[in-house]
């Protein structure tokens, strides 16, 4: 903090020297000299020299305007790469209005001797290392109109003497470390037209009444921050703002009651995620401009004013997840430019007009979960663009429209859970139809047999309803994923391949449907009754086909059932191998020694580096057989693991096992595991290489979980459950025990074990149920190891705190996130270190649902690899040797 105070300080000594000696150089020397004190990796600025033959109006981001002669009034420099320091001879281009240096790596307080430059008016040093207090000589840059520092590491409170900067019509302080309240001196920014104090975690304030003055307010934005309390009456004021969002934050209370009136030109509207309620403000849609209105997920009560039916800009609408109630205006629902409604789970009233078919634009209506009522007007059938329409859980009755499947672009519909009665009209022209729900409506007479043409149905639920006469046979033909007819009153012969691919209780319910493995089969009668003679063969043809297959099956189970008695009487070991082995379990029994032991062994069984004949290694895990699976079962989850493909996760070659023991074979992996690494007095990977490793274990993670079918959980990650290749490429191991072991007996190892261990998220304790979630603080986990260099968990050092807390402990305090940074990497790689630390604190956020999926988790880390070693993987290419800036 000391030095933060200081620094500008000596900064204004070394600018008044410069003045002193340089007053009558040139401004290419002038130029010359504030490059000669920036780091400049990529030689952007090359043609800022005196040998270029350029003049230097030419030069890189450099503009000129003659003011009689030339005279340099903008430098432009962002996105250059560029570090070092930002000198005050900048100063000496007399005309210098425009400066930027955004989206560089300058890493320094606030360069407050840039106030020095007489005639500059715009300073953007957005996207920076800058770091330290805004400090009360903010006051010296009132000649400004723009401020840019926006994400930067500013931290500290925002100083009162700000106020004085009153030409400002840009501040933009947003995504720093500020904290602590905002002053009340908004109102001397009278020309202010963008106010951006947003992603501010640490700011705890209420929003300052006096921002209402601005009256030439256009955009501003306070999400994302701490603000709290309620929103200042005095908003009514903000005659010109088009954009407001203060989604978000703590807020409380109402909307002030008159500020749809006042804010005429609104055209962005966000308050989501607050504590507001209260009802809408009458007038809210006064204005003209409203194109974007979103309110979702708050606490919200009270009704939708009749004037939100005047905007006729309208296009998204958004009141999703509050306690809103009330009638729709029925004007709403006929705004001509209307896009996208969501206002499900509310206890909204009310019917739609037919004059829905006006709102031409509609793509998307969500209202399921309210208390609408009325029929399904014909008018939803004229809107051409709809391709989303559901409104289960309310209260719609009366028949459903014959053209309400009219929309050639519909997709989805879900009309389930309503009282809807009549027939189900005969639906042709939606052919993109992929989801349709009647569920639990009271809907008769027969299932349509043109739903058998839409070529993309997939889910289909019928259930719950009083349909009755035969399944038709052509929805066979349809791809079906779910296909739900249970508790109607249908009969008649179920088509075959429905039965087959299905769950019986998506039948249920049904006394008089028939079939084979249906309690009532077929009786010849009522296949005459409800099949052609045609049919009827068909019918009999495919029972034969089926009792042979039958025969077939059981013919097959009962040679394996004697092949493996045989061989179990052999020996009491069974062996699959995925991969060609020469290997026996006696060869894997003996091999198992002391000696060929790597390590003390998981929670679960050591792991033996085994020699096979060929000369060729292989680790072999022995797990204890709690016997809690059949010898079946064992080999189809092991199978499960075995068919895993991906770069990222230990190839399982095979397996043995005997009623004590199962031995999982593995490949051998020479380098180890990134835990033996870590501990290693001498770890001393760059980060590039670091960054590479978090990546492919990220993306392993998400295979797992998402691409994988079955879907796997890993449930047991840690630095020394992550191997390396030769090219220190990791490869995960030890995952998804519990499939091999059984549920019961994983968690009572685990939590015996392994309950302390720092890379279990915090709900491990007291949640049955494992997730994702708990992967991804583990993965966080092994970030932050890669990230500082440290071991998880430390018992030799002094404090005996886990990662986790150590880190968060640290980052608490100023500029803690540089110090956590492991030292042993030079600091021109910082900036996709914090980047990373970034990532790694989500991932380890106590909150299960604030942790990142690892899908998101592997685009992040890509996103921050801008080593250009990266893609041929060089070890050897790296930034270390590099000389430190600063
Ligand atoms: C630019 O060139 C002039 C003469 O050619 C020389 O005097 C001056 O020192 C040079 N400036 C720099 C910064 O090299
Ligand atoms: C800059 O370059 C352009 C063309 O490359 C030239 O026409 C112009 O005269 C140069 N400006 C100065 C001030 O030298
Ligand atoms: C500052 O520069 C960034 C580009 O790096 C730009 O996106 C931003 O709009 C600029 N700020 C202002 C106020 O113009
Ligand atoms: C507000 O601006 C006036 C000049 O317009 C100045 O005298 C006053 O000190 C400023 N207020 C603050 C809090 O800086
Ligand atoms: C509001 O904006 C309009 C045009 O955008 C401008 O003419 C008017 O002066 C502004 N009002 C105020 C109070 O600045
Ligand atoms: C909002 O308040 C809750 C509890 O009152 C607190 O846990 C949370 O951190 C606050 N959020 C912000 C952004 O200040
Ligand atoms: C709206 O919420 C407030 C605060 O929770 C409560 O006092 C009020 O009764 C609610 N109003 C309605 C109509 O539910
Ligand atoms: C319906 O909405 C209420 C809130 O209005 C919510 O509590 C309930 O969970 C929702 N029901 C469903 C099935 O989403
Ligand atoms: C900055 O450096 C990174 C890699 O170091 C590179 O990907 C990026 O393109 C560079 N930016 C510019 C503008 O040169």
């Amino acid at each position: 903090m000391a030095t933060a105070c200081k620094y500008p300080f000596l900064l204004s000594l070394t600018f008044t020297f410069f003045m002193f000696t340089s007053a009558s150089t040139s401004e290419a020397d002038a130029l010359l000299n504030f490059k000669s004190f920036i780091d400049d990796p990529k030689s952007s600025l090359s043609s800022w020299s005196n040998t270029s033959g350029l003049h230097h109006c030419n030069w890189t981001g450099i503009t000129c305007i003659p003011t009689p002669i030339l005279y340099v009034s903008s430098v432009n420099l962002q996105s250059l790469n560029l570090s070092g320091q930002i000198a005050a001879s900048i100063c000496e281009l007399p005309y210098l209005s425009h400066l930027s240096l955004s989206d560089n790596l300058f890493n320094e307080p606030i360069p407050l001797h840039l106030s020095q430059c007489s005639s500059l008016e715009t300073l953007n040093l957005s996207n920076n290392l800058i770091w330290g207090t805004i400090p009360d000589q903010i006051s010296q840059f009132d000649a400004l109109k723009v401020l840019d520092l926006s994400k930067n590491h500013i931290e500290g409170k925002i100083p009162e003497t700000i106020g004085s900067l009153v030409h400002l019509e840009v501040l933009n302080l947003g995504s720093n470390l500020l904290s602590g309240s905002v002053p009340f001196v908004f109102g001397n920014f009278s020309e202010l037209v963008v106010l951006d104090l947003s992603q501010n975690a640490y700011l705890v304030s209420e929003i300052p009444t006096d921002i209402g003055k601005l009256e030439k307010l256009e955009h501003l934005f306070l999400q994302r921050s701490g603000f709290v309390g309620e929103i200042p009456e005095s908003f009514v004021g903000l005659q010109n703002l088009t954009t407001l969002d203060l989604s978000q934050n703590n807020l409380t209370g109402k909307l002030p009651q008159t500020l749809g009136s006042s804010l005429k030109n609104l055209v962005s509207f966000d308050i989501s995620e607050n504590k507001l309620f209260g009802s809408f403000p009458t007038g809210i849609c006064d204005g003209l401009g409203l194109k974007f209105l979103s309110l979702h997920t708050n606490f919200f009560n009270g009704s939708i004013p009749n004037s939100i039916s005047e905007c006729l800009n309208l296009e998204i609408f958004q009141v999703q997840n509050n306690g809103f109630s009330g009638d729709f205006p029925d004007k709403f629902w006929s705004l001509p430019k209307l896009m996208l409604v969501r206002a499900e789970n509310n206890r909204f009233s009310g019917e739609l007009p037919d004059s829905i078919s006006m709102a031409a634009q509609l793509e998307q209506v969500q209202i399921d979960n309210n208390s609408f009522s009325g029929k399904i007007p014909q008018g939803l059938g004229l809107v051409k663009s709809l391709y989303r329409f559901s409104a289960s859980l309310n209260g719609f009755s009366g028949e459903i429209p014959p053209n309400f499947c009219d929309s050639p672009v519909m997709s989805i519909i879900n009309l389930s859970h309503n009282t809807l009665s009549g027939q189900i009209p005969e639906l042709k022209k939606c052919r993109k139809l992929v989801s349709l729900s009647l569920a639990d409506n009271s809907l008769t007479g027969q299932i349509p047999p043109s739903l058998a043409e839409l070529p993309v149905l997939t889910y289909l639920d019928l259930s719950k309803n009083h349909l009755s006469s035969s399944i038709p046979q052509g929805l066979q033909n349809l791809k079906l994923a779910l296909f739900n007819v249970s508790f109607n009153k249908l009969s008649g012969r179920v088509p075959l391949s429905l039965i087959s691919g299905l769950p019986a209780s998506f039948l249920e319910g049904n006394p008089g449907l028939c079939g084979p493995g249906l309690p009532n089969s077929c009786s010849d009668e009522q296949a005459k009754h409800h099949s052609s003679g045609l049919t009827t063969l068909a019918c009999a043809l495919i029972s034969i086909a089926f009792v042979i297959g039958i025969v077939i099956v059981a013919a097959a189970v009962f040679v394996f059932h004697r092949y493996s008695k045989r061989k179990s009487q052999i020996g009491t070991w069974r062996s699959v191998f995925f991969y060609p082995l020469r290997v026996t379990e006696h060869d894997l029994v003996m091999g198992m020694n002391e000696k060929s032991a790597l390590g003390s062994g998981g929670p679960f069984g050591r792991v033996y580096t085994i020699s096979l004949p060929s000369g060729e290694l292989v680790a072999v895990k022995k797990l204890v057989n709690f016997g809690s699976q059949s010898s079946k079962a064992l080999k189809a989850e092991v199978k499960t693991l075995g068919k895993i493909r991906h770069k990222n996760i230990v190839k399982v070659l095979g397996f043995c096992h005997s009623d004590e023991s199962i031995f999982l074979i593995y490949e051998f992996l020479q380098k180890g595991s990134l835990g033996d690494l870590i501990c290693r007095p001498d770890f001393q990977l760059q980060w590039g290489v670091r960054l590479r490793i978090a990546i492919g274990v990220a993306q392993g993670l998400a295979y797992l979980h998402k691409n994988y079918v079955p879907h796997l959980l890993h449930r047991n990650l840690k630095s020394t459950n992550i191997l390396l290749d030769a090219d220190y490429e990791p490869k995960l191991t030890d995952l998804a025990l519990y499939r091999i072991v059984g549920e019961t007996a994983f968690q009572s190892t685990m939590a015996s074990e392994f309950a302390h261990s720092c890379y279990n998220a915090p709900e491990f304790g007291y949640s049955k149920k494992a997730t994702e979630e708990m992967d991804v603080y583990s993965f966080g986990v092994v970030l932050l190891e890669l990230i500082t260099g440290r071991q998880a968990e430390d018992t030799e050092s002094l404090d005996s705190l886990d990662i986790v807390k150590w880190v968060r402990r640290k980052v608490n305090i100023s500029n803690g996130a540089l110090q956590v940074l492991d030292p042993k990497i030079s600091t021109s790689s910082q900036k996709e270190m914090l980047g990373a630390l970034e990532i790694a604190m989500r991932c380890t956020a106590v909150m299960p649902e604030k942790r990142p999926s690892m899908f998101e988790v592997v685009r992040t880390l890509q996103s921050l690899n801008t080593s250009p070693c990266f893609a041929n993987m060089e070890l050897s290419c790296t930034s270390e040797d590099q000389s430190p800036t600063v």
